[in-house]
Order: structure tokens, then sequence, then C-alpha cells
């Protein structure tokens, strides 16, 4: 049967999986070659480009394409591409795959996914790269953080052959590639497919949007949620599949379609919503929503949006004759009481009262335990985020002390843990500074590499136990600004972050000198200690900064114990 879906970008639908015997060479050749493991954004990408989602590209971007992907967002050939796709490494790497010629792709588990032909290596301006494409050098926007801090100094490119996908074992029914999705159209008899791309919970809102779009495009409707990398901080994609099951029975029978893109999103904005539409074009669709603030990474630290509401729309709208793929483009849609409908913002008459919940009123309600009303969203949607997000009275949370030895934090964190067992509710654990160093981190120094090493694993415990909805308290010295942060980022992710710097000043430290360090130090019998001959970061991101000189233990343990209740972590009377 011939398919009446339009074409994929480039022509021809990308498949890049080996037949099994050439697989089977592949692995063995392996055994002499170099091996990576990918990361998680690797292998994402390695997905899109083995099942045709990338298509035209056959692999990692050279550097032709990279530097005029990053200039003029198209290929060395001139195809439309505006997303740099590229295997970041580490120069030991770099270098044995060049000398190879080949490079085995692996999963963390070990199995070989790809082998990668080598074509080029080089050492990209990582900054350039952020202000070509995503039009700043503000590490808080995600896409510029991942180049700034994660990303290793050398791309290697080249074509990758594929020995299978990267395995799933959650929604596999729901994992479906491009040429699985246009089979599913063509069986469905349907040629004009609307998409909706997400990477949140759908809430009455978004279908009332969708359905709109899809009658508007005279066209059916595909859900096609980002379950790869998305925003940090974003609802889990767990618990959004599970929603998006429940949405999808909210539309007419055979008019909507659900399936789950193992994407990574850079959080590009303009650019990434062309990313997007030549992604879904690959998948057979014709039409591609575009709403407010499109794969926007919201803010920088002075509050500034990092694009315009409707950037994302324009560039895309650039670009859709040259895609073929038509822009549904939709403002904000508004709750109108006195009809019980939904309207883009821009259709209501001016003076009629309109409702809407923000994304951070609506995690507020949650976290509060507050109603989420029936026009918001849907009983069973509100369910499963209050199953997934407990309000913040339940949740788990860490409070992480920093400062110097010496400074009080042992004696605070005891009294702080005393206080919560007296309240009850939560179990409580102490990861004091000596006690980690005894059953987690003995064989380690305090070299800066050392310490990073013990404040990553303290972060690591931590953030197990916020999970789980436990309390953590942490209290070493951890004198480094980055480390705190990733533990920060990592733990704000599972639950409730506190970071209390006891900012004892040095002199009193040395005065009291408890232990007898100082005295060690100063005479240098201890080496690299903190505050003499090794440096403390201050934290300008401290939740509490407590005074010890003029406060008892008490009264600081108190004043954390206040701030946790005011910020709804413990509830004013008990727990
Ligand atoms: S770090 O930097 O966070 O990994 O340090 P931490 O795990 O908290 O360990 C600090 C305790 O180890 C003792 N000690 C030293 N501290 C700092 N610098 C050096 N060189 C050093 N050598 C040993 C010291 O007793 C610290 O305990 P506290 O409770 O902070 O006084």
């Amino acid at each position: 049967m011939a398919s009446n879906l339009i074409q994929p970008h480039g022509g021809e639908l990308v498949d890049l999986l080996v037949d099994d015997a050439t697989a089977e060479d592949l692995k063995a050749a392996s055994r002499d070659l170099p091996s990576f493991t990918l990361q998680p954004r690797h292998l994402c990408d390695l997905e899109l480009l083995l099942n045709g989602g990338f298509s035209p590209l056959r692999g990692f971007m050279g550097q032709a394409d990279y530097e005029r992907v990053c200039s003029e967002m198209r290929l060395a050939d001139g195809t439309l591409w505006p997303m740099p796709i590229t295997l970041d490494v580490d120069p030991k790497t770099a270098e044995a795959a060049q000398a190879a010629g080949r490079l085995a792709l692996r999963d963390v588990e070990g199995v070989m996914l790809a082998m990668l032909t080598v074509s080029d290596a080089w050492r990209p301006d990582t900054s350039g790269e952020a202000e070509a494409v995503f039009a700043s050098s503000d590490p808080d926007h995600p896409g510029v953080g991942h180049l700034m801090r994660s990303t290793a100094p050398v791309y290697l490119g080249g074509t990758v052959q594929g020995l299978q996908l990267p395995v799933h074992y959650d929604f596999t029914e729901l994992r479906r590639t491009p040429a699985q999705v246009r089979a599913s159209f063509d069986e469905a008899g349907w040629s004009r497919v609307v998409a909706f791309q997400t990477r949140n919970p759908m809430h009455r809102a978004h279908v009332e949007l969708t359905r709109r779009a899809a009658v508007e495009a005279d066209a059916n409707l595909l859900i096609h949620p980002v379950v790869g990398m998305t925003k940090p901080g974003d609802v889990d994609h767990y618990t959004r599949g599970r929603v998006y099951q429940h949405i999808i029975k909210r539309y007419p029978e055979n008019s909507a379609m659900l399936a789950m893109l193992p994407l990574a999103m850079r959080m590009g904005g303009p650019r990434e919503a062309v990313w997007h539409a030549i992604i879904r074009k690959n998948h057979g669709v014709s039409h591609f929503i575009v709403g407010r603030d499109h794969a926007g990474p919201g803010s920088d630290a002075a509050g500034n949006p990092f694009y315009g509401p409707y950037d994302a729309q324009d560039m895309l709208q650039d670009y859709t004759d040259e895609l073929g793929v038509t822009m549904v483009p939709f403002k904000m849609m508004v709750y109108v009481p006195s009809s019980d409908s939904y309207h883009p913002v821009d259709e209501v008459d001016e003076g009629t009262a309109t409702l809407s919940i923000s994304g951070t009123e609506l995690r507020d309600r949650l976290a509060s335990g507050d109603d989420i009303p029936e026009w918001f969203s849907y009983p069973e949607v509100v369910a499963e985020l209050r199953r997934t997000h407990p309000q913040k009275s339940k949740q788990g949370f860490t409070v992480f002390f920093t400062g110097l030895s010496g400074s009080g934090k042992s004696t605070i964190a005891n009294a702080l843990m005393s206080k919560l067992l007296e309240r009850g509710g939560r179990p409580v654990t102490l990861l004091d500074g000596d006690v980690v160093r005894t059953n987690l981190s003995s064989e380690l120094g305090f070299s800066k590499e050392h310490r990073d090493i013990n404040i990553t694993r303290i972060g690591y415990v931590a953030s197990e136990i916020t999970k789980h909805g436990g309390i953590a308290i942490c209290a070493p010295i951890a004198p480094y600004a980055e480390p705190r942060r990733r533990n920060r980022e990592a733990i704000s992710a599972n639950g409730g972050y506190v970071l209390v710097h006891v900012s004892t000043p040095l002199e009193v430290c040395e005065q009291r000198d408890r232990k007898g360090l100082y005295a060690k130090a100063r005479a240098g019998i201890i080496k690299e200690f903190t505050g003499i001959s090794d440096p403390y970061e201050e934290p300008i991101d401290a939740d509490i900064v407590l005074p010890t000189v003029d406060q008892t233990p008490d009264e600081a343990a108190q004043t954390i114990i206040d701030h946790l209740v005011a910020e709804g972590y413990l509830d004013s009377i008990g727990d």
C-alpha cells in the first residue's frame, strides 16, 4: 500500500540497524577496538539516529556539518538542520578511536549498541557553540549548562552502524520508531497528522488545544511526549506516561494516537522548535503545534526570559515552506467559567472573566495539598500527580550543613536530629563528616579531588534518603561550591534541600581548636587543612546562615526547624 504521508526529511527514512550477520561481525571486531560508554544524552541521540528520527543524519556530526549547523542551521550539503548532534568524549578515547578508526559504542551495562567509523575528531569551541545555538552564554540555560559543565573536550564525528536500539523496559508498547508510527498512520488511513510535543503532564487545556488544532488542520492527532531527557525538575516520565495513558482516552475514538519520543531536549527555544518539526516530519507528521515559549529554558538568574514567548513560532514559520510541515501556532489557553470552556487568550472578549493555573501554582497546590479544580484537570490525572508528588510535609528532605572544621556543624546537626526525632513522622539519618569518613570514604584523603568524591557520595546517599521520604542531615566541611551545587540539583529533584552555612569565623574555630587540628595545621603537621592551607569557598546560595558565635546549638537548631516549618516541610505542631 502506497503511503500518503509526508516524505521524511531529506527524502528517505534512515535505518542504521544492520542485519544479524553484520551485527555478529561487528561485535567480534569490537574485541580489538576501543569502547566508549555512552552517557544518557548520547543514548537518546543514538536511538534517534539509528531509528531514523534524525533522518537524514547517518551518524554523529563531523566538523563541517557541525560548523555549518552552528552558524547557519544547515548541514554541509545545505539541508536544514538546527541542532548539533555530536559525540563528546575524553581525549584518551578520542586518541584510541582515531588510531583504530572505529569505536564500539556501549550502554552502561556494556552492551554494544553501535559501531562508529571515525571520520573526524576536533576540540570544539563550546562557548561559541552556546552563543550560536542557544544565543546565550549563561550556564543557567540548561543547553548552555550542559556545554559548559558536562561536555567532554573532544567531538568525534562519523557514520554509525547499529547493532540494536537502546534497551527499554518501560512503556514498551508506546516507544515507537518513526517507521512504526508511520505504519500505524497508514493502517488507520491517516494522511494529515498534527503532532503535539510535550514534556509536561497534560491537563484539560492541552486536550482542548490539541482537539482544536486537529479540527483547524483537518487532521488526526499524534500526542508525542518527550521521554528522553527534558528540563531538570520536570515531572518524571513514568508519572507522565501514566498521565498520557489516561489523557488519550479523553479524545474521540480513532482521532488520536499516543507515542513516546526518546529525545534529549536541549531547551533551545526557536532552533529546537525547528528541530522538533523535522523529527515529527520523520514520523510522518504533516502539521506541528507550537505554543507559547516552545522548548523554552525559562528565565536567567535576573529573571529575564532567554527567548521571547513567540520566537519559536516565528522561526519555525520561516522554514515551513522548505520543510513542508505546517505550523499550527497556539496562544495560551484560558478557561472561561461562564461557558465552561477553553479558548486561546487572544480570542476572548475583553472584560470576560477567565481562569488559569500556572505550572508553579499547580506545583504549589500539590505541595500544600490544596484543591485542584475539575475545570483545570481530570480527577484521574490529579490522582496520578498526587501519588508521585505528596504534599511537602510528607516529602523527604535534606539539611546540608557546610562550614569550617570546629565551626559547630556536628553539634547543631545532632541537636537538629534530636528535635526532628522528638517530633517523629519520618526516619532521620545523620551523615556527619567524621562518620562518613569512617563508613563511606575511609580510603579518601583531603585533596580537592578526594573532597569532591566525598561530597558527591554524601549527596548521593542523601538524595536516595530524600527520594524515599526520609530526612538526611549532612554535616561535612564541603569547602567547594561546585559539588555543593551538584548535590543541590540532584537532591532537589527528589524532595527538599536546605543549605545551612555555619559561618563561625576562622579565628573563633582556631581559638576553640577542640581537636587540636588547627595547631597541627599551623605547624605544618597536617597538610591541606581547610582555612589554613586549603580553601573554603563561602556559599552564596545558603538558605540559612548561622552566626554561631552569639547562638547556642539549641537556638541554631530551632532556627532551622522554623525554616522547615515556614517552607512547609514540617507541620507547625508535630509532624
Ligand atoms: S570534606 O572537605 O567535606 O570532605 O571534609 P569532611 O569529610 O567534612 O572531613 C573533615 C573532618 O576531617 C578532619 N580533618 C580535616 N579537615 C579539613 N582539612 C584537613 N586537611 C583535615 N584532616 C582531617 C577534621 O576533623 C574534620 O572534622 P570537623 O568535624 O569538620 O572538624
